[in-house]
């Protein structure tokens, strides 16, 4: 069920050039389902900027009622967010969407992909598969080396590839370079990243199960203002069209148009 509320910062910090790592904790984190459910925070002093900013969720620890958020600094919100700091509070919305299936039998094999800040909310994908014994591999795409983050937290969790766009960090190429070398046996893949690199793992797997998590800029985040819809793929689907937000961001591979 989702919470609107003010969340405490633990912490704060950049983590590598313009990726900031929000600690919070709050009731709201009990809410939390699934990976890859996002809350939207809201930004600013009164009504400026007037939108919520829609942040993903990289790690989860119920217990404490603490939730680590990643998210990389774009505009004016999310600058303001960035500069506050431990002890202070952010207004809450969430979780919101529909996040990424963990029921896998034990043994099983889990492809996970996820470019720049599609990044965070394949951690806690990762820690829960783990937790039920699926083999899990990452393969991580970046623009560079200094947008480089988490891969040593990914590489704790499993056998870990590194790419970046210019080589200066891990391999050179995109992810669909590793794929294409290394030919991976995997029973199902998640991917989280920019629409091109989900589109090309979409055409590449077609027989696959195949989960991708979009990315796309919201408003209200609840599914009320037809902001982020995608058309539907099947001709037959009644409604035609999906809203990011609330039925996504997490798709099966074919359910919309990409
Ligand atoms: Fe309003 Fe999705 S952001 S419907």
């Amino acid at each position: 069920m989702k919470k609107i509320g003010e969340m405490k910062i633990v912490s704060q910090k950049e983590i590598a050039k313009n990726i900031f790592q929000l600690i919070l904790q709050g009731k709201l984190v009990s809410e939390i389902e699934r990976p890859g459910q996002f809350v939207h925070m809201k930004v600013g002093e009164g009504i400026d900027p007037l939108l919520r900013r829609p942040i993903s969720i990289c790690e989860i620890d119920r217990e404490n009622q603490i939730m680590t958020c990643i998210y990389r600094t774009e505009g004016k919100g999310t600058t303001w967010l960035s500069k506050k700091q431990q002890g202070e509070y952010i207004n809450v919305l969430g979780p919101l969407g529909n996040g990424f299936p963990v029921q896998m039998k034990s043994g099983k094999v889990a492809l996970l992909i996820g470019g720049g800040i599609g990044v965070p909310p394949l951690y806690e994908l990762s820690k829960q598969l783990r937790n039920r014994d699926i083999q899990v591999i990452h393969v991580l795409g970046f623009q560079t080396k200094s947008a480089v983050f988490l891969t040593k937290e990914f590489q704790r969790l499993g056998v870990t590839y590194i790419v970046t766009d210019d080589g200066s960090y891990g391999e050179k190429g995109f992810v669909t370079d590793v794929l294409k070398k290394q030919n991976f046996d995997f029973d199902r893949l998640y991917a989280c990243g920019p629409t091109p690199m989900l589109k090309a793992l979409e055409q590449k797997f077609p027989e696959k199960e195949v989960y991708l998590s979009l990315e796309e800029r919201m408003s209200c985040g609840i599914g009320a203002c037809f902001a982020c819809i995608r058309p539907t793929k099947d001709r037959e689907d009644k409604k035609g069209y999906r809203k990011i937000c609330s039925d996504g961001p997490v798709f099966q591979a074919g359910e919309v148009i990409l």
